[in-house]
């Protein structure tokens, strides 16, 4: 669907004006802005709060994220305008605008200015609206469906408009999106699910009771990683403060599954560090609503010894999630002391650490991230110890 052609014009005018000033000008910072304010009709700063605060007090999500999801860039956001409009007027446009002076064009950005402030640029329900019409529509091409999901990435990002996304029939469509052929495809569709579930009570309940859940767990052992590790993500969110998502979670065995990815050392470790997080989350769940003990897993001594198997890994990141889920496993009241000792050889393992450690301070590049670390291996290993000393003999 492409947009209305009053606004179109506009766009094409000010993208136009945008680029062939900063040519002649070297880059005026604020003209750039002006083409970037279109497109969600927002602030600037909003939207690049959008594109990249990705809460890492919430649900992990890969800071390091390399798959190009949204518009990283003013580049890819041009790019997205010029999608979206006729490419005929768009080239005719530009080069009616090379022909102009300096000052015409400045006089020109004015009045853009001005003409783009009386008219109400598209808003982001109107925005999400034209998206998810395109992912209604079965025959547009796989780089539209692409584009199209792309854009509902960061427009639900807004606890508001992804409080909308259902009105609008856009779970429906997303979630369609995780049966598509091509894992690309599924991979953007758990992300979107993911970001506008997260910390939202609303959105969770909306997408677990679309069945949804299921799918994802099933997508989690996909041959390609990067859709793995998205569905993790959406799966992770989806339950997180969640008790019905939760129930629903070790209902359709969550339990073996992140047994499965702790376990098998073939598995991405991303995946890993998601599942050891994900493992730390649940106990912590537990225990703050008391519910502990509910769920033998957690307790389960060989599961314990998987996670405390990974404090041995190369990777110290992993070491560290793996360190951070045994410190919430150990709160469980229901975990025994005896099991963390002798059947997991948590003391070994702590001590093991503690002599690697002691190497890493030395060294400039790892210094304060292994000092970080100790910390919480001492935390730890005091957790452990007032658990042990707290069983009655
Ligand atoms: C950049 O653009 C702004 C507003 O369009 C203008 O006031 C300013 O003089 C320009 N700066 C340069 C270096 O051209
Ligand atoms: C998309 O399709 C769903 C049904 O599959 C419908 O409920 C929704 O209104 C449609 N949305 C748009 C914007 O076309
Ligand atoms: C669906 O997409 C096709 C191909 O892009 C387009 O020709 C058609 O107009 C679209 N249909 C609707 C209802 O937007
Ligand atoms: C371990 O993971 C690899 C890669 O994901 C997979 O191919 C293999 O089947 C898994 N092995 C087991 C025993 O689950």
């Amino acid at each position: 669907m492409k947009l209305s052609s009053c606004a179109l014009l506009l766009l094409l005018a000010l993208v136009g004006a945008a680029v062939a000033a900063a040519e002649k000008e070297r880059a005026n910072k604020s003209a750039a802005a002006g083409g970037l304010l279109w497109a969600t009709g927002k602030d600037e700063n909003d939207l690049l709060t959008a594109i990249d605060s990705d809460d890492p007090s919430a649900v992990e999500d890969d800071a390091s994220d390399e798959f190009a999801g949204g518009f990283s860039s003013l580049d890819s956001m041009l790019q997205w305008a010029i999608g979206h409009s006729d490419p005929v007027k768009l080239k005719e446009k530009a080069s009616d605008i090379q022909k102009l002076s300096a000052e015409e064009l400045i006089k020109r950005q004015i009045e853009i200015k001005e003409l783009m402030e009386k008219l109400k640029m598209p808003s982001d329900a109107e925005l999400m609206k034209i998206a998810i019409t395109d992912l209604n529509n079965s025959s547009i091409s796989l780089e539209d469906r692409q584009r199209a999901l792309h854009e509902l990435l960061i427009l639900v990002e807004p606890i508001d408009n992804a409080n909308e996304l259902d009105k609008l029939g856009g779970l429906v469509a997303v979630i369609r999106e995780l049966h598509n052929t091509k894992p690309e495809i599924r991979t953007t569709s758990a992300w979107i699910l993911g970001k506008a579930s997260q910390n939202n009570a609303l959105v969770q309940n909306q997408i677990l009771a679309y069945g949804a859940l299921p799918r994802l767990m099933k997508m989690v052992y996909s041959a390609s990683s990067e859709e793995a590790v998205k569905a993790l993500y959406a799966i992770s969110a989806l339950i997180r403060n969640n008790d019905n998502g939760q129930q629903l979670f070790y209902s359709e065995n969550g339990n073996i599954m992140l047994q499965d990815l702790i376990t098998n050392s073939s598995v991405d470790i991303r995946l890993q560090k998601k599942a050891l997080f994900l493992v730390a989350d649940l106990a912590d769940f537990q225990i703050e609503n008391s519910y502990d003990s509910k769920l033998p897993f957690l307790n389960d001594r060989l599961f314990l010894k998987s996670v405390v198997d990974l404090t041995s890994s190369d990777d110290l990141e992993l070491q560290e999630k793996a360190l951070l889920a045994i410190r919430s496993l150990l709160r469980l009241s229901s975990s025994e002391a005896s099991d963390f000792k002798d059947f997991c050889g948590l003391e070994y393992a702590l001590e093991r650490m503690r002599e690697q450690l002691d190497k890493l301070t030395t060294q400039e590049e790892h210094g304060d991230y292994a000092r970080d670390m100790e910390s919480l291996r001492t935390e730890v290993h005091n957790i452990f110890h007032q658990k042990f000393e707290q069983v009655p003999t």
